[in-house]
């Protein structure tokens, strides 16, 4: 432990939530799984709370957060859904979709929680522990990924030990995530215009089919260099050389592979845990097989091109 709190480590039965509970409601720190990372969770409507996310992740306080709800009538309560949001909730909610939707002025946020934009970032966690801890609490959590800013994302709580140990109060060890890659984010626009804001497990032409009759793309705004595992990172290589950690897909194994069958839900589930053995790998650079660039492989792909992408 090297921080100020000596974060725990909790269970994911009925002993462990009620700790988690307790915890979040007293302004606390939780590291919480869900289908797609673990989150860094605390109450959304307490400016202190949400203020030591920031303060543990080393986030730029201009990166809003999205905000984690148990039920459409809480998310109601924080925007307004227009028609096109209404359907994309019904239709995948709980699930690994992220709705930006304009914020209802009387909404209970902490500021900081949408750094100030007239919109908020929403999303209905598909994960047991995550959705016993929302339904016990009488506030919606506020919840980025549970890791150090920039940094590679956590599907496990040991990946969330070796970032943020002794910054949080707690993490729940509920396994690893199924998922494995963040939500798909979606901004719904004035309109009923879509625009995709992250690409996630859920593909982008099937979400503007059951929003609209055929949604307006627009390009990702995220940062350039994220998910980086602090070494250099190459990209597509079908043969690595001596001195690097070759994380592999498909035939050629390497040192970690991503699915050995070829499975691109599989290697999504397994990304960052090969990013994570890859970092801490002796060898001083990191190479990747080629990923097919079709359906689920366009997000696994837009992560490792930001991973590959030095910082600053
Ligand atoms: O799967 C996920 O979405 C995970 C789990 C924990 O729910 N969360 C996650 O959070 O990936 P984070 O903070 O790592 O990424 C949230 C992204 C950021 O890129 C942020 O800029 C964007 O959502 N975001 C949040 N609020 C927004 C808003 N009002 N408008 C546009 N983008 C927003
Ligand atoms: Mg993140």
């Amino acid at each position: 432990m090297s921080g100020k709190y000596a974060t725990e480590t909790l269970g994911s039965g009925e002993g462990g939530l009620a700790r988690a509970g307790e915890i979040l409601r007293g302004g606390g720190l939780v590291a919480v799984p869900t289908e797609t990372v673990y989150g860094l969770a605390a109450r959304a409507d307490d400016d202190a709370a949400v203020a030591r996310i920031y303060e543990a992740k080393g986030r730029p306080s201009f990166n809003p957060l999205i905000v984690h709800v148990s039920s459409l009538d809480a998310a109601r309560q924080l925007a307004d859904f227009s028609p096109e949001a209404e359907r994309l909730a019904q239709e995948y909610w709980p699930g690994p979709l992220t709705l930006v939707l304009p914020r209802r002025k009387d909404a209970r946020l902490a500021e900081a929680v949408t750094a100030g934009l007239g919109t908020v970032a929403i999303r209905m966690p598909n994960h047991s522990v995550m959705r016993e801890i929302l339904s016990s609490l009488d506030f919606p959590l506020a919840a980025p990924s549970a890791n150090r800013s920039g940094f590679i994302s956590p599907t496990s709580a040991a990946h969330v030990l070796a970032s943020l140990d002794g910054r949080i109060d707690a993490v729940i060890d509920g396994g690893e995530c199924e998922r494995g890659l963040e939500s798909t984010i979606i901004a719904v626009r004035e309109g009923g215009a879509l625009e995709q804001l992250r690409p996630g497990p859920l593909d982008f032409e099937s979400l503007s089919e059951a929003a609209t009759q055929g949604g307006r793309i627009e390009a990702p705004g995220q940062l350039a260099s994220h998910y980086a595992p602090g070494k250099p990172v190459r990209l597509d290589v079908i043969r690595s050389v001596e001195d690097e950690f070759y994380i592999g897909f498909g035939e050629v194994a390497g040192d970690c592979s991503l699915s050995l069958e070829g499975n691109l839900e599989e290697a999504a589930s397994r990304l960052y845990a090969c990013l994570h053995l890859g970092a801490q790998s002796e060898k001083p650079r990191i190479a990747i097989a080629p990923v097919p660039d079709s359906g689920l492989g366009r997000a696994i792909n837009d992560r490792l091109r930001r991973a590959a992408t030095p910082a600053g």
